[in-house]
């Protein structure tokens, strides 16, 4: 299993999840974040510490799939979410050890 951890933009959020019960995702996390990438961190020196200033909203997906769908999620997700202007976001991708649906008992790729 996989767990796919993405930033998007906030509008994009329900399109985003369309395509992706459109492809089999069954469930995910959402969580309203807010981050910085390359550009909008604007770092300022206070006392001698550098800061991050202008965090900009986003929401955060959190997806875990089996191992086999991981490559289609991130290729849906990038093609969906992407606007090409600054700040479309990021993709992680972490092995994930164990799976269990708490209802059933049932674990690993039985319990996505
Ligand atoms: N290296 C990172 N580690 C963790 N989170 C990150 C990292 N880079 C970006 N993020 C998260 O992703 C969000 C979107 O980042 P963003 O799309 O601006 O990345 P970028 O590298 O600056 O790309 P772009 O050039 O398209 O702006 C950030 O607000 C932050 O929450
Ligand atoms: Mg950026």
């Amino acid at each position: 299993m996989k767990l796919i951890i993405a930033t998007i933009k906030p509008f994009k959020l329900e399109e985003v999840r369309e395509a992706l019960t459109g492809i089999g995702v069954r469930g995910m996390m959402v969580t309203e974040i807010k981050g910085f990438g390359s550009q909008s961190g604007h770092t300022e020196i206070y006392r001698g510490a550098e800061y991050a200033v202008n965090f900009v909203p986003k929401i955060k997906l959190e997806i875990v799939v089996s191992a086999a769908m991981a490559d289609q999620v991130v290729e849906t997700i990038t093609s969906t979410a992407q606007t090409g202007k600054i700040g479309d976001g990021k993709i992680f991708v972490l092995d994930v050890a164990q799976a269990v649906r708490v209802r059933t008992g049932e674990t690993n790729d039985d319990a996505l």
